[in-house]
């Protein structure tokens, strides 16, 4: 085996998925710091950027992101009809199926990127989700859509 392979192999195995996750500041990023101050365990692979509102994400965000070389994007806002501003998460979520199904066509796996309504009192729906996510971003592999 080849010094290259045999780096690879190893980079392969040390491998930890990087996830942006953008939070709504009044709800998801709540939850997420219940999460925190509850003590829950969850992998901290996702990088977290609180945002005024789930609608306030422009997609060109995520696409950044994954040329960036980011290996998956989670976005989390309010639940549907309780948007702090009544109406961003409505347009976030018909903004965002959008942006999947262009991803998917483009090619992309489209584990890497998701969509979660996390209320402030739910921190233990915050570590599930980012427990499944982290697993999803893994068997979905290194994100090698890298921007040079
Ligand atoms: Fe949370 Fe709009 S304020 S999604």
């Amino acid at each position: 085996m080849k010094n290259e392979e045999r780096r690879t192999k190893n980079e392969e195995k040390d491998w930890e998925p990087k996830i942006v996750g953008f939070l709504c500041n009044w709800c998801s990023y709540a939850g997420a710091d219940l999460a925190g101050t509850s003590r829950l365990e969850y992998p901290p692979n996702v990088r977290i950027i609180r945002v005024p509102c789930s609608g306030r994400v422009n997609p060109l965000f995520v696409i950044k992101c994954l040329m960036k070389g980011v290996d998956g994007v989670l976005i989390s806002g309010c639940h549907i009809g309780d948007c702090h501003y009544s109406e961003g998460n409505f347009y976030a979520r018909r903004r965002f199926a959008i942006l999947k199904r262009l991803l998917e066509y483009l090619g992309i796996d489209s584990r890497r990127f998701q969509m979660s309504w996390i209320s402030a009192s739910e921190g233990d729906k915050w570590a599930k989700v980012v427990k499944e996510l982290v697993e999803e971003i893994k068997q979905a592999g290194p994100n090698n859509l890298v921007d040079s």
